[in-house]
Order: C-alpha cells, then sequence, then structure tokens
C-alpha cells in the first residue's frame, strides 16, 4: 500500500475521499463534494490555531481508503491539545487488509506531534460525524486499537408537517422569538461570548465571517436583550445540510442546533419558547424532514414530537506523547 498527502485544493483528493466514505457507508450516510471542500476548506484549516492534515491510502494507482485528522491550538485550546480523526473511510473491496489499522497509526502519529494528549472519533469542529455512527459497526474497530467507548449520543428527527406549538413552550412570559438581522450581530456575538464562549461563539464569529446569513440564527429577546439563540440551518445554507444525513426524511430538509439560554435565565420557559419559534420559523419556510443533531438528552427534544433517528458512539484514546 502507498499513501499520499491528503490535499483539499486538489479536486481529485476530494472527489476520492468522497467516493471512498459514501461506498464504504452507504447511501444514508452518504455526503456531496461540496461538504468535503467545506470541511476541509484550506481558508478555515491551517494557520489560524486549526490543523487538519489527512493521507489517502492508494494500491495499484487506484485510491482505496482515506483518514482525516485534526487538532484546535491556540486561542480555541491551551496545551495538552485534543485531537480528532475527523474521518476514516476504506472502500468495501479493500476492507480486512490492514488499511484503516495503517490510516488511524498514521493519525495517531500526526496527532501526537500537534501535542494531542488525546484523540476523539469524530466530533471535530468541522464535524463529519460526532462519533462511529452505531449502524456502520465500526466502534469495534476502534476498540481492537485501543479507544474507549464512552456512550452514545444521538440525532433526533421529525416531519415538520402537522407541527403544533406543544404546552410547555407556552411559559415564557415577554419575551420575542425570531430570526436574527444584521443589526442583531453585536448582540448575538455578544450573548455567545458571555454564555458560550467556546465552541458555539468561535463558530458564530467564523461562519458570519465567511458570510453565513445571519437569519440562520433564532434568537429570544427579553427585557435585558439577547438572551437565547439557536441555529438552524436550510437546504441553502452556507453550512451544508449533508452534515446531518437527512435523506430518509420528508424534502425539504432542515436542521436545528442545540438551544443555548443565558444561565441565569434557565427554568423560565426560554429554551421551549426559542425552539418553538425556531421550528415555525423553519415550517413557514417549507422544512418537512428535520434533524436535531448531537444529543445525550432527549427528552426536552421528545415533548416537540422529536425521535431519536440515528445514534453515535462516542470514542476516545489517550495518546502518549512522545511515545510512537
Ligand atoms: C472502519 C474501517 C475504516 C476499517 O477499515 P479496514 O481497512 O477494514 O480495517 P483493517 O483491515 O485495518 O482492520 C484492522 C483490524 O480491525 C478488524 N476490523 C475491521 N473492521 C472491523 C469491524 N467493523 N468490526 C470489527 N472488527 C473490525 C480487522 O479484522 C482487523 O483485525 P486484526 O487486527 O485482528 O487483523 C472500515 O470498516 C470502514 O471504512 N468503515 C466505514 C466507515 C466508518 O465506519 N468509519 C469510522 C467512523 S469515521
Amino acid at each position: 500500500m502507498d499513501s499520499v498527502a491528503f490535499d483539499s485544493n486538489r479536486p481529485d483528493h476530494i472527489h476520492a475521499a468522497t467516493g471512498i466514505w459514501n461506498a464504504a457507508c452507504g447511501p444514508d450516510l452518504s455526503f456531496s463534494e461540496r461538504f468535503m471542500r467545506f470541511n476541509t476548506d484550506p481558508a478555515y484549516w491551517n494557520g489560524h490555531g486549526r490543523h487538519q492534515a489527512g493521507q489517502i491510502a492508494v494500491i495499484d494507482g487506484q485510491p482505496v481508503g482515506f483518514v482525516l485528522a485534526s487538532a484546535l491550538k491556540e486561542p480555541y485550546a491551551e496545551p495538552p491539545y485534543s485531537g480528532h480523526i475527523d474521518a476514516l473511510a476504506v472502500l468495501p473491496a479493500y476492507q480486512r487488509r490492514g488499511i484503516g489499522r495503517a490510516l488511524v497509526a498514521w493519525a495517531e502519529r500526526w496527532l501526537r506531534e500537534q501535542g494531542c494528549a488525546n484523540v476523539s472519533v469524530g466530533a471535530s469542529v468541522r464535524t463529519f460525524v460526532p462519533g462511529p455512527p452505531v449502524e456502520l459497526g465500526s466502534a469495534l474497530f476502534f476498540a481492537q486499537r485501543g479507544y474507549s467507548r464512552n456512550g452514545v449520543c444521538c440525532d433526533m428527527a421529525r416531519d415538520l408537517a402537522g407541527y403544533t406549538t406543544p404546552a410547555t413552550a407556552l411559559k415564557a412570559r415577554g419575551v420575542t422569538v425570531r430570526p436574527a438581522q444584521p443589526e442583531d450581530r453585536a448582540a448575538l456575538l455578544g450573548f455567545l461570548k458571555r454564555e458560550f464562549p467556546g465552541g458555539w461563539y468561535w463558530e458564530c464569529v467564523q461562519l458570519l465571517e465567511a458570510g453565513s446569513r445571519i437569519s440562520d440564527y433564532v434568537i429570544l429577546l427579553s427585557e435585558r436583550g439577547v438572551d437565547g439563540a439557536l441555529l438552524v440551518t436550510f437546504e441553502d445554507s452556507y453550512r451544508p445540510l449533508d452534515r446531518f444525513y437527512p435523506r430518509r426524511l420528508p424534502r425539504p430538509w432542515g436542521q436545528l442546533g442545540s438551544v443555548g439560554v443565558s444561565a441565569e435565565c434557565r427554568g423560565s420557559g426560554y429554551g421551549a419558547a426559542l425552539m418553538d419559534g425556531a421550528l415555525r420559523y423553519l415550517q413557514a419556510r417549507g422544512v418537512r424532514g428535520c434533524v436535531i443533531d448531537w444529543l445525550v438528552l432527549v427528552d426536552f427534544y421528545a415533548k416537540f414530537g422529536f425521535e431519536v433517528f440515528r445514534q453515535y458512539e462516542m470514542v476516545n484514546k489517550d495518546l502518549q506523547i512522545g511515545i510512537a
């Protein structure tokens, strides 16, 4: 087996890696080349504290497998860093020949060189999957490589045709829920920086800088200003919907992110009001199949008629820095 460094500027590498993933994971978990370009975009990665690299396994001149790995450093994280195997796949006809094992070994070596003390499968900042999808059965492969399984997270979904506001969303008083407008930018970023200074704040900064429309954020306004926000995705959003693997659901598809409400306002029904406002916004725009991704606590979303749609293993491993 030969291997070449994955180069996201090369259309043939994007094409090969997308084709390998789609063949290995099947139609329900397939994605487009646009999504592969988005998740490996060189304008996003490298040189900004965000580092990603990959390898393509080649046999007889044909790409047969690939791995992508990533790590966040300053200003997002302090050493020792946490790393990710963003995505890994081998063509079905070439599985069980040691290719996956070699690609994982390469990724772990690269992550150690980056100063990572541990590695998670999936769950990277430009997410392919939150972890190995349960339906693929690949958690066992990682267990054999010394990875621990730390439970399961899930996506939930429902058809928004016929959605009506549940009683739980009628409790909040004196709040407005609506899509954010350009003049809300500073207040939205201020809210996220105050309440969710980790991933959600940086995600919003990056999305708005990249030209994502601000109305994909639905905000909750109390008398204090922005006290809640969540991100939605439409088929024409900057962030590709492929990420949520909605193919089994009726179109048009949509997605809704986790609900974020100011710590001191929790327990006042704001989260439910925000969820309902976002669901009605998606419904008014014609969305049918709607996914809420990467959840552990399902009860809150079940109140809005969502059911578990897909499950992912949460898998990680400690890396001994300095030991190859
Ligand atoms: C997971 C995957 C990459 C493994 O690739 P592979 O090239 O078949 O793996 P290898 O041949 O290197 O396997 C190494 C070992 O794991 C075992 N193994 C491989 N896949 C396995 C599986 N699904 N379940 C149990 N054991 C598995 C092999 O038998 C081998 O065992 P050995 O060391 O005792 O000989 C491949 O199955 C795949 O592409 N799956 C779909 C994509 C996916 O699930 N990716 C992970 C989420 S990002």
